[in-house]
C-alpha cells in the first residue's frame, strides 16, 4: 500500500532556503505572463506580407518548437512523481510551476499559428529523423521510467535529455535563431515578445535540470561519466536536426526569386555546439564541491 511517513510541514516548515524553494519563488515573481494576452495582428501582417518561399521557411523552426513544447509538456510529470516519491517537497514545489510554464509555451506557439493563418497545417513534414529520435522517443523513454525507476541513473537520464538536451541546446539556439532572422527583419513582434518570456521560463527549468544533475554528480562522481555518456549519445542526433534545418534553409533561399531574410548558418551551428558545452562545464563544476549542502549553497548564492 502506498503511504507517507509524515509530513514536512507538520514537522516542520518548508526549507526557505532550499535552492528549489527560491526557484519556485522566482517562477511565481517572473512567469506571470499570459499567452493569451499577447497581440498577434502585426505578426498576422507581416506574415501575410512574405514570399512564399520566405512564409515556407518559417515552418521547419516553428514545427520543431510546437511539438518540443507539446512534448515536454506532455513528460513532465513523471519527474514529478519521482521526486514526490523521494519525499523532496521544495523539488515538487517548484516542478508546480513548470508544468504551468511549458503549458503557455504550447499555448503561445498554438495562438501564433492560428493568428499568422497557419493554424490547420500538418508541419510534422519538418520532423527529421533525428529529430523524431530526440522528441518522439529518447524524451518520452527517459521521462516516463522515472515512473517506476527513480535510481540516480535513471534520474540523471532523464533530466539530461530532457533539461540539458532539449531545454539547454536546442531551444536555447531555437530562441537564439528566431531572434537573429526575425529581429532583424523587423517582423512578428509578437512571436518575438512571447520568445522573451519563453526564454525567461526556460532559464528557470534549465537551474532545475543543473541542480537535480549537479547534486547526484556531488554524491558520486562516477555519475558525471554517465551524464557525459547520454549527452554524447544524443549529440549526434542534435547535430544531424541542425544539419538538416541548416540544408533545408539553403535550399529555400536558393530556389527563392526574392528572399529578404538573413540568415547566417555558421553563426547559428556554432552556437548549438557552444550551447552544448556550456552544459558540460555546468555540470563538471559540481565535482569540485564538497558535499551537496555546499553545492545547494553555491546555487543558491548564484540565485540572487
Ligand atoms: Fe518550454
Ligand atoms: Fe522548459
Amino acid at each position: 500500500m502506498v503511504h507517507h511517513d509524515g509530513f514536512q510541514t507538520v514537522k516542520g516548515t518548508i526549507d526557505w532556503e532550499h535552492p528549489m524553494y527560491k526557484l519556485y519563488e522566482k517562477a511565481k515573481r517572473n512567469g506571470k505572463w499570459n499567452p493569451a494576452d499577447i497581440d498577434f495582428s502585426q505578426d498576422q501582417k507581416d506574415f501575410a506580407s512574405l514570399t512564399s518561399e520566405e512564409k515556407i521557411s518559417a515552418l521547419p523552426l516553428i514545427a520543431g518548437f510546437s511539438a518540443g513544447e507539446e512534448a515536454v509538456t506532455l513528460d513532465i510529470l513523471p519527474m514529478a512523481h519521482a521526486l514526490a516519491r523521494q519525499g523532496r517537497l521544495e523539488d515538487v514545489l517548484f516542478l508546480t510551476t513548470f508544468m504551468h510554464d511549458e503549458a503557455k509555451h504550447v499555448e503561445m506557439f498554438s495562438r501564433w499559428q492560428q493568428a499568422v493563418g497557419i493554424g490547420q497545417m500538418d508541419l510534422s513534414v519538418f520532423h527529421n529523423d533525428d529529430y523524431k529520435r530526440i522528441f518522439y522517443e529518447a524524451l518520452p523513454d527517459a521521462m516516463n521510467r522515472l515512473y517506476t525507476d527513480d535510481s540516480p541513473e535513471a534520474v540523471i537520464r532523464a533530466a539530461t535529455v530532457y533539461n540539458m538536451i532539449v531545454e539547454g541546446t536546442l531551444a536555447e539556439s531555437g530562441y537564439y535563431t528566431f531572434r537573429q532572422i526575425y529581429k532583424k527583419a523587423g517582423l512578428f513582434p509578437g512571436l518575438l515578445q512571447g520568445i522573451d518570456y519563453l526564454n525567461m521560463d526556460e532559464g528557470r527549468h534549465i537551474q532545475f535540470g543543473l541542480y537535480t544533475i549537479q547534486r547526484l554528480v556531488n554524491e558520486d562522481e562516477r555519475y558525471y561519466e554517465l551524464f557525459i555518456k547520454y549527452m554524447e549519445e544524443l549529440w549526434p542526433h542534435v547535430t544531424g536536426y541542425v544539419a538538416y534545418l541548416t540544408e533545408l534553409g539553403k535550399r529555400q533561399q536558393q530556389l527563392a526569386r526574392t528572399y529578404a531574410l538573413e540568415i547566417d548558418y555558421d553563426l547559428l551551428n556554432r552556437y548549438v555546439v557552444k550551447q552544448f558545452n556550456i552544459r558540460k562545464q555546468q555540470i563538471s563544476r559540481a565535482k569540485r564541491v564538497d558535499s551537496v549542502e555546499e553545492l545547494e549553497k553555491t546555487l543558491s548564492e548564484a540565485e540572487r
